[in-house]
């Protein structure tokens, strides 16, 4: 399977999305880390050890990242998420601990170590980037080894925690520029998988009720997930969310990207932490750009196919 380590806020779709990189034959889960994001960080924490407990994969260590932002004062999404940021199912505490090193030393060693393999690791943060950017700053050697990272956050046209922002990138608006500079300074090849896609890949009431049918852990828990997604939003369908983000590794012509120039607003009144996508014609405009021009270094989710990355996760 592809290696992969999953930086995660769990968070009902995290916890959607550890299911598939803990369980998928294609994947190759080596390590998860943990920051503060869609609920405080101690119960970020113990719900990833508690869904990798529940599927049977205590080895993969999970490490303790950021508690706060970078600059920012922590918000969380418990409004979303349930008050124990995973829909409030009454799941027993884990008994696994987690990882003795802090993530930015667990993300060191385990792309190092796929590295040596010549197996580059694809870095997939679920959450608001604080980690990548610690990393990328306090480890460059190791970061500038890593094969890919496709993260969850921004949106060309789509926002949803401000009128102009989304909810990782708003979160720690500093992080993710620190991020996506250091994909273009050392050549990392970046996916933005943004809001423009992200509610698409759906699982419906009846792709649920096929899931309570069957008898393992990983299914009562993905049905319960997406059960409490399903009350919360859209009638046609519950989204998959961050688990999306993971299934475009299984199935990478799900997804239609473009190689664009985007960057992390940071100071605006209303629009600060929005992604600004150029999606001008390189030819004409930008080259009068007072700005200057931006390396066009992410590829930028635009469309994809719902059902087909709904299948891979189901
Ligand atoms: C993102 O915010 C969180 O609520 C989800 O887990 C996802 O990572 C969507 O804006
Ligand atoms: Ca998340």
């Amino acid at each position: 399977g592809i290696p992969v380590v999953l930086d995660v806020d769990t968070g009902v779709d995290d916890a959607c999305a550890l299911l598939l990189a803990a369980l998928h034959p294609g994947l190759d889960l080596r390590a998860v880390t943990c920051v503060g994001g869609n609920a405080p960080l101690v119960d970020v924490v113990r719900n990833t050890l508690t869904v990798l407990e529940m599927v049977g994969r205590t080895e993969v260590p999970v490490g303790i990242g950021a508690a706060r932002p970078l600059l920012e004062d922590p918000v969380d999404a418990r409004h979303v998420h349930g008050s124990d940021g995973m829909a409030d199912l009454g799941l027993p505490s884990p008994a696994m601990r987690p990882d003795e090193r802090i993530a930015v030393d667990l993300l060191r060693d385990t792309i190092e170590a796929s590295a040596d393999e010549g197996r580059p690791l694809t870095l997939v943060p679920l959450a608001p980037m604080t980690n990548i950017a610690l990393l990328a700053r306090l480890h460059p050697h190791a970061f500038r080894r890593l094969g890919r990272v496709v993260f969850m956050g921004g949106g060309a046209n789509v926002s949803n925690a401000t009128a102009a922002a989304e909810f990782n990138v708003f979160h720690d608006p500093e992080a993710a520029a620190v991020v996506l500079d250091a994909c273009a300074v050392h050549e990392v090849p970046v996916t933005m998988y943004g809001l423009d896609v992200f509610y698409e890949p759906k699982v419906t009431d009846a792709h649920v009720a096929r899931l309570r049918g069957i008898d393992t852990a990983a299914a009562q828990l993905a049905a319960a997930l997406i059960s409490f997604h399903h009350r919360r939003f859209a009638s046609d369908g519950a989204t998959i969310g961050d688990a999306g983000a993971v299934a475009t590794l299984l199935a990478p012509d799900a997804v239609r990207t473009e190689r664009r120039p985007v960057r992390v607003e940071l100071s605006g009144t209303w629009t600060r932490g929005r992604t600004i996508v150029d999606t001008r014609d390189w030819s004409g405009d930008m080259a009068h750009d007072p700005h200057g021009p931006a390396p066009a270094s992410v590829d930028v989710a635009l469309e994809v196919n719902g059902p087909w990355l709904a299948d891979v996760w189901l």
